[in-house]
């Protein structure tokens, strides 16, 4: 589990996030959700120490990250795996190659080995055939997982994606939304993913933290989305009135008032 206690972080005399606590739990996909600007990067920078807070606590399984010895803090972030927005591989690398680097930085397996665990997530994140291709030649579905396999070539136990599925069609976000969901659950991750897209909000947000102009402005689960009075909340996801009728649709069908199809 990682939890965040009052933090605070400003750029000049420009406050970015105001007294942010939550909670991101643990085996489970947390999304923090919000408009553009409202501090989702800066917050995702600061949990995987890209960037300090000016203020408060970031606890790793109780342990203030902050505080950490720069021995303690090194270790913690070999058990980060990162999917940057724009999937950030290198051009000038094959997608083995791509998906090799962090072990080639941090691993002791010899090369054959860092070959074969290369291999083992390619294959799990169903790219067998793209080993020797280089960045250009393969769909922005296919970079985000090769992002997402060397995310998670070290094993790590936080996932942090920012934006998996910007710039995806819709079934494609949803074979990336489902991948990263069944890697959290079959290797037991922490996973955070920073998200515009409503469909992954619905589909695997286990618990959601949603940020307006640099405040958490609500915390709960997929399900308690349904329900929830909060107008900026509800104004944020269910913009149109095709999904306010959804939502409205789905509260009566789980207060059993209207027979699921
Ligand atoms: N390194 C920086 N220096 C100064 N200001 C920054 C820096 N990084 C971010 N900001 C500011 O912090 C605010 C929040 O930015 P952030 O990137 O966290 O937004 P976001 O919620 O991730 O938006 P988006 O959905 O567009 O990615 C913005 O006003 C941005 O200009
Ligand atoms: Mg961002």
């Amino acid at each position: 589990m990682i939890e965040l206690k009052n933090i605070k972080k400003s750029f000049g005399d420009k406050t970015i996030l105001h007294d942010i606590s939550a909670v991101m739990e643990a085996g489970k996909c947390n999304l923090i959700i919000g408009a553009s600007g409202s501090g989702k990067t800066v917050l995702t920078k600061c949990m995987v120490g890209l960037f300090k807070p000016d203020e408060g606590e970031i606890l790793y399984n109780d342990v203030n990250m902050l505080e950490m010895t720069e021995d303690e803090r090194k270790q913690l972030r070999q058990q980060i795996g990162m999917l940057f927005q724009g999937s950030a591989l290198f051009d000038s690398m094959t997608v083995e190659q791509n998906v090799m680097f962090p072990l080639n930085m941090f691993s002791t397996l010899s090369y054959k080995e860092r070959k074969k665990r290369a291999s083992e997530v390619l294959d799990r994140v169903n790219l067998k055939e793209a080993h020797n291709k280089f960045p250009a030649e393969i769909s922005g579905g296919m970079k985000k997982r090769v992002g997402i396999a060397r995310a998670i070539v070290l094993n790590p136990k936080y996932l942090f994606c920012d934006e998996p599925n910007s710039g995806l069609d819709p079934q494609t976000s949803m074979l990336i939304d489902k991948l990263i969901k069944e890697i959290t659950v079959e290797y037991d991750i922490t996973t955070i993913v920073v998200t515009h897209d409503m469909n992954s909000v619905m589909e695997i947000g286990d618990h959601i933290v949603y940020m307006h102009q640099g405040q958490k402005q609500w915390e709960g689960s997929n399900k308690d989305i349904i329900f929830s009075k909060n107008e900026l909340l509800n104004e944020f996801i269910f913009a149109s009135e095709f999904l306010q009728d959804a939502k409205q649709m789905r509260m009566m069908q789980e207060n059993g008032d209207v027979p699921k199809q």
